[in-house]
């Protein structure tokens, strides 16, 4: 019996083979293209998404029996807003999560409709990223493409529609568009109102680890698996991440370094954050998130190393850095402007503190550090509501730098846990298609099966103490900026 999780990513889609005992037996990505027309605007084309999904999922199957595939599911990138007409054309490109082009329609909510209406609705905040304010900027700046809207959707249901014919969403992607209800998991009809959705673009809402249909007859076919395979509603990848990484039911963490590098939390019951800095979502487990969501993570490292230093030795450059907590370069990771805790699309990145001594491996180091004061920043808000975090389990690319997760434990001062598994949001895409297929009864019992700690990096006291000295002054480098980067 084997189960396909699809992690569908912004630079690429991955692919994981998982057998019944919770193997990974084949993994791969296919990548595309994110396209940026403007600064702070981030864009890509869903059938790219669905091309690159097909291609991979064949080369994945190779050797293997397609014929025991059982179910399909998925991670996939959150908050991005997919149109389709009522031919099921793709209206327009997608626009991402990391795009910051609807400030006005943002501030409108923020400000004219208001905070305090919005958490009573949505339980959160207007952030650009989120999907109201596109609608609202596509209502305003493309009026012939909203007239055209038959449909509305996030990336992976757009996978999930084109592979089974059913228009779909799951509770934990849902959370991220501010027109859902997040406390009583359903569409809020007062931000359907607000944002000028009709109530039939929205697909059906399912619990993510709920069969949503099978996959279509001729998909079956072309792929030679059988036509009764379950695709299951899946998650948004930060929830489907924390599955992967064996984070579920109330007092886990889990942070991702992924491109965005997020804090997630899951807890038994709905909660909101008054200070507004964390996002409050539904888990793929039937349970409850809070999340903190950096925009640029690994993505920063990624952007240092192949557009700066010309450099695809990412190990190499890694090799100088010897002693941690005396760096005194500071690196502020705003490369696509900020979410959480900051809220601000204007904020850029940038390097303060340089001098004549300084090296090259001094600047990825502070990019490591920016990185990591930055997702302390999300801690601090959820210290502020009484979350106690003591450990977390880590994923996403970055976190396969021995150095970047020392820096980020030192830097947090817990204990970081990897698991037997790297592949957080396709194995939680995987898992969450094994419950759906009846293999396990929920979420919690495939977790307790199937994923397995496997290695820990623990806080050195010397460096959490020097580290604690830097967080200080960090903190006070945005507000310092603020007004520079608003100008
Ligand atoms: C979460 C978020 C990102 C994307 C990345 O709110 O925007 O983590 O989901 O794919």
């Amino acid at each position: 019996m084997y189960f396909i999780g699809v992690d569908l990513g912004t630079s690429a889609v991955k692919l994981l083979l998982m057998d019944e005992k919770g193997n990974n037996v084949n993994v791969l990505s296919k990548s595309y293209d994110v396209c940026f027309p403007h600064t702070g605007w981030s864009e890509q084309n869903p059938s790219d998404w669905f091309e690159q999904s097909i291609l991979g999922i064949k080369d994945l199957l190779k050797g293997f029996d397609a014929s025991a595939v059982k179910g399909i599911s998925f991670g996939g990138q959150m908050h991005g807003l997919v149109m389709l007409d009522s031919d099921d054309n793709v209206i327009r490109p997608a626009i991402l999560w990391n795009d910051g082009r609807s400030v006005e329609e943002t501030n409108y909510l923020n400000n004219v409709i208001g905070k305090d209406k919005l958490t009573e609705y949505c339980g959160n905040i207007a952030f650009a990223g989120f999907t109201a304010p596109k609608v609202l900027w596509v209502k305003k700046n493309e009026p012939e493409n909203f007239a055209k809207i038959a449909k509305i959707m996030l990336p992976k249901d757009y996978l999930a529609y084109k592979l089974s014919g059913v228009f779909a969403t799951d509770v934990s992607d849902a959370s991220g568009t501010l027109y859902f209800d997040v406390k009583n998991r359903c569409w809020s009809k007062e931000m359907c109102d607000i944002c000028s959705i009709k109530p039939e673009w929205l697909p059906k809402v399912f619990e993510s680890y709920d069969k949503i249909g099978n996959i279509l007859p001729e998909l079956a076919s072309e792929l030679g698996i059988p036509t009764d395979v379950v695709i299951a509603a899946g998650a948004g990848d930060n929830a489907a991440a924390a599955i992967g990484m064996g984070v579920y039911g109330g007092g886990g963490c889990n942070i991702s370094l992924g491109t965005s590098g997020t804090v997630f939390m899951s807890m038994d019951s709905y909660g909101v954050d008054s200070n507004n800095a964390l996002h409050s979502f539904c888990h793929a487990d039937g349970g409850y998130h809070l999340m903190g969501c950096m925009l640029s993570a690994a993505s920063c490292n990624k952007w240092w190393m192949e557009e700066i230093l010309k450099s695809s030795d990412f190990a190499g450059e890694q090799k100088d850095i010897k002693e941690l907590g005396t760096n005194k370069i500071f690196f502020l990771p705003y490369l696509m402007g900020e979410r959480s805790p900051i809220n601000d699309v204007n904020a850029r990145g940038c390097f303060i503190g340089m001098s004549m001594d300084n090296t090259r491996s001094d600047f990825t180091q502070s990019v490591f550090e920016g990185v990591a004061f930055a997702l302390r920043d999300s801690f601090e808000a959820a210290y502020k509501l009484g979350v106690k975090i003591e450990k977390s389990t880590i994923c996403g690319g970055g976190a396969k730098s021995p150095l970047w997760r020392k820096i980020v434990a030192d830097v947090l001062n817990i204990k970081l846990l990897q698991t037997d598994n790297e592949e957080g949001p396709a194995l939680g895409g995987a898992i969450l298609a094994s419950v759906a297929a009846g293999v396990y009864s929920s979420v919690g019992e495939a977790c307790k099966a199937i994923v397995k700690p496997v290695n820990e990096t623990l806080p050195d006291p010397d460096e959490v103490a020097r580290y604690e000295e830097r967080y200080q002054e960090f903190k006070q480098l945005y507000p310092a900026l603020k007004g520079f980067f608003n100008r």
